[in-house]
This record gives structure tokens, C-alpha cells and sequence, in this order.
């Protein structure tokens, strides 16, 4: 099992609702509320999972995810730092610092696939607030060469909101992609819509990257793979609890569902599971990347409410 520091197992013994435990080679903070439940791997900050009691989950996690140390978990919400997606479809000045070669570097980053420290946790009738962070190490300066702290803090209650900081402590100028990878339930991918897109400009990744308008609101009949020019807010109508989806200092969003044919070749992800769900990511991606200063920081927020 992943340590946890003295101070912090002082703290998780006073907790009435929050608790860590293994699922096969992760640690898992599993938090049972009596408004809601929740379960957030330390391995990349990732929340898997969250339900208000009486509702159905407002989250979707592969029924296939697969609890292995250095690879992210299919389902939750992934964070993608410090790039985005292939790392060579990002800006050319991003792309030039990954080590030793961004055509070999991982998709979406390595702060995904990787522990964080649990820093905080402060529980109330109404919510509980968990603060995990992640700070450069000898491994991470191999792929980028950047000192530099995440933390990101989960504020959960009848809302569900995480923010991610980023600071800058190196005395270069760092340049980052990011997006929070939101993975959504529906009740039938046919039947989703996505308000809010209609007229928006788009980059659509499954179409040479090329930039166009969206005619009218998003919804799915085949393969989507899309970079929206805007950070929403977008009202998700899924069949099940519609959700509405806000962001803070995104101006891009990506939505995302993989349909029959790219379904067979993903992991901890069985062929049919593209009819359950579909992702709006809340990015910092293109021309929203973000460039930071020696010491400066920067906020990616996202917060999910009913519609
Ligand atoms: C999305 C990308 O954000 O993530 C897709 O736009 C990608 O192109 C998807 O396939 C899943 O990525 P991964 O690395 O988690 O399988």
C-alpha cells in the first residue's frame, strides 16, 4: 500500500466518513457520506467515482478498470498533464520539452499514471474537501525538465468540484497542455445531447484536425473527437440525472466517445461499454495551453451540479 505521512494518518484516524484502503495494487480513499459516495485513487488524483445518495452515479467507470500501478484506471476522471493527447499534435514549443523525444512520450502526460500525496482532508455535514498533490521527482525531471507542484483539490458534496493548480517552480518558462478527462454515464449514447455546442467553433481531431462550426447540438451516431473552442458550461442530457458541466480558465473542451470499431482496441474496456458513456473534458488544449513564468500558478476547475 502506498504511505501516507504521519500527520495524515493522524487525520484519516479522526475521519467519520473518509477511509484508505487497497484494491489490488492501488490505494483507494473511499469516502461515505451521508449525502453522497465517492472513492478517489492516489494514483494520479483520480476520482473514480461519485453517487448523492438516492441517485444513480454521476460518474462512469469501465466495469473492465483494472487497478494496476502505471496505468490510469478506463472511467472517472483522469488528470492529462503537463500535455495533452499525442504529444506531438500539441503546440510545437510544448511538444520540444518533453525528454528525450515527444513521438515516444505517453499519451495525456504522466501525472495520470502515477502516485500522489494526500495532503488534506476536512469533513463537515455538508461536504468533504481532499487535497492531493504531486511534486517533481528525479523520474519526472527525465521526461520534463521542470520543477514543479500539482494540487488538486476535490470539494465534494451536493456539487461535485475539482480544481487543479499548477505551479511553476522552476526558473524556466513551462508551457503545459491539461484537461480534466470526465468520463459520463448515459442511459444510451444514441439518445445524448450535449446543449450548448450548437454554433460553436470546433477542431475535429477525426477529420485532419480542421476547423469548422458545429451545426447543431452535439449528440453521437458514430466516432466523436472533438476540441470545442469554448469551456461550456454545457447542460448534458443523458438519460438518466441530467448533469450540467462549468468550468473555470478552460476555454476548450473535448468531447469524446470511441463507437464500435476503436471499442475493441481499448483497454480495461469491453466492446460495447461506447453505449454507457461519453466524455466532455475540461482542457486547457491548442491555443488555450497555458504558458507559466518561474513561480507562477495556474487554475483548471471544473464543477458538475444537476441541470
Ligand atoms: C481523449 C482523446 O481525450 O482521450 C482521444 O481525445 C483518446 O483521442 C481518449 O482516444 C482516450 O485516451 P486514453 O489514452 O485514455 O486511451
Amino acid at each position: 500500500m502506498t504511505s501516507v505521512s504521519s500527520s495524515i494518518s493522524t487525520q484519516l484516524e479522526q475521519c467519520s466518513f473518509t477511509h484508505l484502503h487497497q484494491v489490488d495494487e492501488l490505494t483507494v480513499l473511499s469516502i461515505k457520506h451521508p449525502i453522497f459516495q465517492a472513492n478517489i485513487a492516489l494514483q494520479g488524483a483520480q476520482l473514480l467515482s461519485f453517487q448523492p445518495i438516492d441517485q444513480q452515479p454521476w460518474i462512469w467507470l469501465s466495469p473492465e478498470a483494472e487497478y494496476k500501478q502505471g496505468q490510469s484506471l478506463r472511467g472517472g476522471i483522469p488528470i492529462c498533464w503537463p500535455w495533452f493527447g499525442v504529444a506531438n499534435k500539441n503546440p510545437q514549443d510544448l511538444a520540444q520539452q518533453i525528454q528525450p523525444d515527444p513521438n515516444s512520450a505517453s499519451s495525456h502526460g504522466f501525472a495520470r499514471a502515477i502516485d500522489w500525496d494526500l495532503m488534506d482532508i476536512q469533513e463537515s455535514a455538508h461536504n468533504v474537501v481532499l487535497t492531493l498533490q504531486l511534486s517533481y521527482s528525479p523520474e519526472t525531471l527525465k521526461v520534463w525538465p521542470f520543477e514543479f507542484k500539482l494540487r488538486c483539490t476535490f470539494t465534494l458534496g451536493r456539487t461535485l468540484k475539482v480544481d487543479l493548480e499548477t505551479e511553476n517552480q522552476s526558473q524556466s518558462t513551462m508551457k503545459i497542455s491539461q484537461a480534466l478527462h470526465t468520463y459520463f454515464p448515459c442511459k444510451a449514447i444514441d439518445n445524448v445531447r450535449i446543449h450548448n455546442t450548437a454554433s460553436k467553433t470546433i477542431t475535429d481531431a477525426l477529420n485532419g484536425w480542421s476547423t469548422t462550426t458545429q451545426a447543431g447540438n452535439q449528440g453521437f451516431s458514430g466516432e466523436v473527437d472533438r476540441i470545442y473552442h469554448t469551456g461550456g458550461p454545457f447542460r448534458l442530457e443523458t438519460g438518466l440525472q441530467p448533469l450540467t458541466l462549468q468550468s473555470q480558465n478552460s476555454h476548450t473542451s473535448v468531447i469524446w466517445n470511441p463507437w464500435i470499431t476503436k471499442s475493441k482496441g481499448l483497454s480495461q474496456f469491453a466492446d460495447h461499454r461506447y453505449q454507457e458513456m461519453f466524455c466532455v473534458e475540461t482542457a486547457n488544449v491548442l491555443d488555450d495551453c497555458k504558458t507559466l513564468q518561474p513561480n507562477e500558478t495556474t487554475h483548471l476547475s471544473l464543477a458538475i451540479t444537476p441541470a
